[in-house]
């Protein structure tokens, strides 16, 4: 039997990456996702390649159809990315609380019934808190857990959970923390922006960023792919990774838009993100032989040059 990776949250935009990049690389993939929308997905795949996968709609707050999810298509590899993001677990903080962490736990419990003994998931650097809080320069892997959204609090929190199912159940598991995920498909969520900004370019539409600042932007393809390999490539232990890429500011985010698209009109607002500027990724590179890091100008130019081709269906 071929190995079954299971990504939870596909029609996302990491999570159709990763459909993506299963696909181009032969691998039988099964999407479990609350949602039936497919647009990002389309924006990735033909209708013939998007035959390759599975497409499951069920909700990660039902352990028992998790479980049956795992039992019913031979899971081996499970890439756990659904999840809601900050302003959704702002405004309504049970809810995100049941989807981020009580879903997490149906995916490690849904795993030690069916004996998978290993997990990559998605983990944010939500987890650490304001840049006060830490001295100048990249903030290290082990750098203290503050969280000040209930999004970070309740990844830190599914950071706990993995060690405790190590400990106890011998579940392996690799969370990644990206920063801001850029590219084709990153249409919601805080760190949204940038990329709303190169649609609205592509559209020759104006457009302003709701926030400034320097931070880490890491390409949605780059961040498919080191999930999958987190998935491959087991540890033996509960790990947590930063990834990291070279910071950059919004108005450098936006200079390579314009390098490209000259007559983009983009304003960035005067408001820092309440996050450092940049995490250290050494811990990663220690531990996998790879690192996908596309560079920003190259991974902007790509992803307005494929939000062309797309024209009108973006
Ligand atoms: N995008 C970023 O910049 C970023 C940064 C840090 C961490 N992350 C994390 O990476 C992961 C993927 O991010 P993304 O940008 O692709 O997210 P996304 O919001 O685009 O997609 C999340 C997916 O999860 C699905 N989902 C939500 N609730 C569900 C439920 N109850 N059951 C099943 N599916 C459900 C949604 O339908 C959606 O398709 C998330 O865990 C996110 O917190 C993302």
């Amino acid at each position: 039997m071929a190995d079954t990776y299971l990504v939870t949250g596909g029609m996302g935009c990491i999570g159709a990456w990763t459909l993506y990049h299963l696909h181009k690389s032969g691998k039988r993939a099964v999407n479990f996702d609350a949602s039936a929308d497919r647009q990002r997905i389309d924006w990735l795949m033909s209708a013939e390649e998007q035959e390759s996968i599975s497409f499951l709609q069920g909700d990660l707050r039902d352990s028992e159809m998790v479980k049956a999810v795992f039992a019913e298509h031979d899971v081996s590899h499970v890439i756990h990315l659904a999840a809601l993001q900050v302003p959704f677990c702002r405004a309504n903080p049970s809810l995100g609380a049941a989807v981020n962490v009580t879903g997490t736990v149906n995916i490690f419990e849904a795993a030690k019934a069916q004996g998978v003994n290993h997990i990559a998931y998605a983990s944010s650097i939500g987890v650490y808190g304001p840049p006060s809080e830490f001295p100048p320069g990249l903030i290290a892997n082990d750098a203290p857990q503050n969280p000040r959204t209930l999004y970070g609090a309740y990844k830190a929190c599914t950071e706990q959970v993995g060690k405790v199912y190590y400990y106890d159940d011998g579940i392996s598991s690799t969370c990644l923390r990206p920063y801001t995920v850029y590219g084709v498909g990153r249409d919601q969520g805080m760190t949204s922006e940038p990329t709303k900004a190169l649609a609205a370019a592509v559209k020759g539409q104006p457009f302003k960023i709701g926030f400034s600042g320097t931070m880490q932007f890491q390409l949605a393809a780059d961040v498919a792919r080191q999930f999958i390999l987190a998935a491959e490539q087991q540890l033996d232990g509960a790990y947590g990774f930063n990834l990291g890429g070279k910071p950059a500011t919004v108005s450098e985010f936006v200079g390579f838009a314009k390098d490209v698209l000259p007559e983009a009109e983009i304003d960035v607002a005067d408001a820092p993100l309440p996050f450092p500027a940049g995490f250290d990724d050494s811990a990663l590179r220690e531990s996998f032989g790879r690192v996908y890091e596309t560079p920003l100008d190259e991974g902007i130019a790509a992803t307005i040059a494929h939000m062309q081709r797309l024209g009108d269906a973006i």
